[in-house]
C-alpha cells in the first residue's frame, strides 16, 4: 500500500484537537471482530471494548463477573478488524482497585496481549494511584466517572448519579483530578446535562457522556443497544437506530420455514 492509500489512524493528540476545533467525537463499543470491522469502516472515532460484554456477549447481570482473560479475547478480537479508530479496552472489576501494582500489571496485559490503544478504568480520587502508575509506564488511560457500573452494588441502583451537590462536586474534581493525573479523556455516564457541559468547559481533555447531555465533546452508546439488538434495555439516552432484533428473527425465521420445507438447500446450492 503507497503512503498515499494509508488510513489516518485516530490518535489521543487527535481526539484533543477534535475537542480544540469543537468537532464532536463519536465512540461506539464492540466486542468482536466482525462487528469492530463494520464500526470502523463505518468511520466511527473510538470503539470502546467495554467491560458491557459481560452483560452483552455473556449474559451476566452487572459487568462485575467479567475476567482479565476475556476481556482480553474480546480485546484482541476487536484490534484485528480495525485500521482506524482508537480501541480503548476497560479494566474489568477487581483488576485495578487492589493495588496500583496489580492495575499496572493488568493494564499492561490488556496492551501487550490485545495490541490496543489505552485502557479505561472507573473512579477518581480512590484510584488514581492506579491511574498514575499505569499512565507512568506509558500506557493512555481513559476515566470513566458519573454512574460507574462496577460499584453498582455500592449505588444500588442505576438511576442518574452526581445530582446532590456533594456528589456533584465531587464528580468535578475527580474529572480534574484525572487530568492533571495524565488521563487522555474521561467518559461520563447518567449525570444531569448541566454537570457533563461544566466537566467538559473546565477540563482541557475530552469529555464523552453517555446519557451526560450535548454539552460534553463526544457521545458513546453501546452497540447493541443503539442496533436494537438488545431488547429490554431502554434508558431516556438510548436512541435506537435500528430494529435487528425483529431484523435477525425475520430472517432466522425464514430459514428456518425454507429448511423445513426442503425449498434450502437448492438444486445451485449444492456439490
Ligand atoms: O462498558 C461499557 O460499555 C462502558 C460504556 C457504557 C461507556 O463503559
Amino acid at each position: 500500500m503507497s503512503v498515499h492509500n494509508e488510513i489516518r489512524r485516530v490518535t489521543t493528540h487527535r481526539l484533543s484537537e477534535m475537542k480544540l476545533r469543537g468537532e464532536k467525537i463519536a465512540m461506539l463499543t464492540a466486542y468482536d471482530y466482525s462487528m469492530a470491522q463494520l464500526v470502523d469502516e463505518a468511520g466511527i472515532d473510538i470503539i470502546l471494548v467495554g467491560d458491557s460484554a459481560s452483560n452483552v456477549m455473556a449474559g451476566h447481570t452487572t459487568t462485575l463477573p467479567i475476567t482479565l482473560n476475556e476481556m482480553i479475547y474480546h480485546g484482541a478480537s476487536v484490534v484485528r478488524a480495525v485500521n482506524r479508530a482508537l480501541v480503548v479496552v476497560d479494566l474489568p472489576f477487581g483488576t485495578y482497585q487492589g493495588n496500583s501494582r496489580e492495575a499496572l500489571h493488568s493494564a499492561i496485559r490488556i496492551m501487550k496481549e490485545t495490541a490496543a490503544d489505552a485502557v479505561k478504568l472507573e473512579g477518581g480520587e480512590e484510584v488514581l494511584e492506579s491511574v498514575k502508575r499505569i499512565l507512568s509506564a506509558g500506557i493512555p488511560v481513559m476515566g470513566h466517572l458519573g454512574l460507574m457500573p462496577q460499584s453498582i452494588h455500592k449505588f444500588g441502583t442505576y438511576t442518574v448519579r452526581a445530582k446532590e451537590e456533594a456528589e456533584a462536586e465531587k464528580l468535578l474534581k475527580d474529572s480534574k483530578l484525572l487530568e492533571e493525573a495524565g488521563c487522555f479523556g474521561i467518559v461520563l455516564e447518567k449525570i444531569p446535562a448541566s454537570l457533563g457541559e461544566q466537566v467538559a468547559r473546565e477540563v482541557r481533555i475530552p469529555v464523552i457522556g453517555i446519557g451526560a447531555g450535548g454539552g460534553v465533546d463526544g457521545q458513546v452508546l453501546v452497540l447493541h443497544d443503539m442496533l436494537g439488538i438488545t431488547q429490554q434495555f431502554s434508558p431516556r439516552f438510548l436512541r435506537r437506530y435500528h430494529n435487528l432484533a425483529a431484523e435477525i428473527k425475520g430472517a432466522v425465521g425464514n430459514y428456518i420455514n425454507d429448511v423445513k420445507s426442503t425449498d434450502f438447500p437448492s438444486e445451485k446450492e449444492q456439490y
